[in-house]
């Protein structure tokens, strides 16, 4: 079994010697290891089983470690005046910006793009085991971690110590590498990504920070259709999917509607759940998973709903996204519902 530990700098020892951790950010438990070691990075693929052209994201201690372009331990080597102006509004926190790489990042992370993606947690805990790093073996040049979701690649990534664990333990050497507990993550899906290579930024995946939150920090324009309850779902890859079978419903008579599908199939509505907004009924007999008030509560549970619904043996899920908020979680949650609804290769 791997080692669970709350020791900063036991983590952060581990890492330097090319280990992997399982860590908390505040978005969604992470598979870490020390970016500058290909061995490493490459014991992250191998765990997830991801394919090896998806690129990692590069977890730094502070903004002036993510942002030194020029320096000789630079992530980046080009920093437009409008990533500068979100660093300074929205790091720490759930946002990871695209950048022109330097030399420092590897293709390894980078899935050999001529961009890095970089971000600071707003974890507290991660960022201490960055500094560790940093304290430890002080490189002159700031210590990164690639980290991505500590899920197997393509399922529902983990928002606690115990689902990260249940997802890669397996995959891990338990002589060397260590697990981390931080708690239930406070975001419950991950960062936001902005693309800082054009003229203006664009969002490329949803997520704890809206476009409002973007648009504000930079003074310009995002550009970036809202994604809708895809009811032909066929054009978007599968993934955040769990073993059961996800329906979106888009109110209180469609979730009525796909659950009377079901009845036929199963006669038994026990094996049906239902994560919906509070004030959506639960069909008679079903097994009701999340009741969230608000995006921001959908967003804390939805992972671990959807988790409890394979424990369950659940074959169907039906699922109402919340109203949006405008904090930009109503919007990462439809797009992680939509793809957990995507047809399965
Ligand atoms: O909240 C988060 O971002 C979490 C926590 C652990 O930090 N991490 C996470 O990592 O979600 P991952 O690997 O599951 O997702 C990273 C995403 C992938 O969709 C990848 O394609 C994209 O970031 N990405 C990484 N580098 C990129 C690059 N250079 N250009 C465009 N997309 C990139
Ligand atoms: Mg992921």
């Amino acid at each position: 079994m791997i080692r669970l530990t709350r020791d900063v700098r036991e983590a952060a020892r581990t890492l330097l010697e090319g280990n992997i951790v399982l860590l908390p950010t505040e978005t969604v438990y992470g598979v870490a290891a020390r970016a500058d070691d290909p061995a490493a990075v490459a014991k992250i693929y191998r765990a997830k089983g991801r394919p090896l052209e998806h690129p990692l994201i590069v977890h730094v201690a502070d903004a002036q470690a993510a942002l030194a372009a020029g320096s000789p331990g630079a992530w980046v080597s080009y920093v437009p005046d409008y990533a500068r102006a979100l660093a300074d509004h929205l790091w720490p926190g759930p946002l990871t910006l695209v950048l022109p790489r330097s030399e420092r990042a590897l293709d390894a992370v980078t899935g050999g793009q001529d961009t890095v993606a970089i971000r600071v947690p707003g974890h507290a805990i991660a960022r201490s085991i960055i500094a560790a790093m940093d304290e430890i073996e002080p490189a002159g040049a700031p210590h990164g971690i690639a980290a991505p979701s500590a899920n197997r690649f393509g399922r529902v990534s983990p928002t606690t110590i115990d689902d990260a664990i249940a997802e890669l333990a397996g995959a891990l050497d338990s002589a060397s590498d260590l697990a981390v507990d931080g708690g239930p993550c406070d975001v419950g899906v991950e960062s936001t990504i902005v693309d800082c290579t054009g003229a203006a930024p664009r969002i490329l995946r949803p997520g704890g920070v809206s476009k409002a939150q973007v648009e504000e920090a930079t003074g310009l324009v995002v550009d970036m259709a809202a994604p809708q309850v895809i009811r032909v779902p066929g054009l978007l890859p599968s993934h955040y999917a769990p073993e059961a079978h996800v329906v979106l419903a888009a109110d209180a008579q469609e979730v009525q509607d796909l659950a009377a599908v079901p009845l036929e199939r199963f006669e038994d509505m026990s094996c049906v759940g239902v994560i919906a907004p509070m004030g959506i009924p639960t069909p008679v007999g079903a097994v009701r998973l999340a009741a969230p008030l608000s995006a921001r509560e959908y967003a804390h549970v939805m992972y671990s709903a959807l988790r409890e619904a394979d424990r369950q043996g659940l074959p169907l899920v039906i699922a109402v996204p919340p109203e949006d908020d405008f904090t930009g979680l109503g919007e990462a949650i439809l797009d992680r519902l939509n793809r957990a609804a995507a047809p399965r290769t």
